[in-house]
């Protein structure tokens, strides 16, 4: 429960710092917690290929109804800060969520 808790409050205050990145222009709103190669408030996106094998399955899953399973061992206790963000990706337009792709895939190269 404390935990809980815990998770709401950090996903409140990252809420609130997005706000602030998200106008930053070309990126989406994934750039404030993503890069890369660089692991920051969420781990690398070249990790999160590794973790699935392609950019291909991680797009699978992302464009997908299935539950977050976080497989990315270092950042799994962090999984509540992505399911909002997974929401809020699923919720996009296909324009979108092209933008994202193009920029994920430019990220990792
Ligand atoms: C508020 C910070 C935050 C934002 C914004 C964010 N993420 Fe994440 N993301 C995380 C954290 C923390 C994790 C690690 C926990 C996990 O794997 O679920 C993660 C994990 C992931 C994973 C791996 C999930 C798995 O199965 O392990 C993918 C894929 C991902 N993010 C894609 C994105 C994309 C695409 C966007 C933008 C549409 C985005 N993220 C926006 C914080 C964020």
């Amino acid at each position: 429960m404390k935990k809980t808790l815990m998770i709401a409050a950090a996903a409140a205050f990252m809420a609130t710092g997005l706000a602030a990145t998200e106008a930053a222009a070309g990126a989406p709103f994934c750039a404030s917690c993503h890069a890369g190669h660089k692991d920051k408030v969420g781990p690398s996106l070249a990790s999160v290929v590794e973790a699935y094998g392609s950019t291909d399955a991680v797009f699978a899953f992302l464009n997908s109804d299935a539950e977050l399973e976080p497989k990315v061992a270092a950042f799994a206790s962090k999984a509540g800060t992505m399911k909002g963000q997974l929401k809020k990706y699923r919720g996009l337009d296909d324009a979108k969520k092209a933008e994202v792709r193009a920029w994920f895939e430019s990220e990792i190269k």
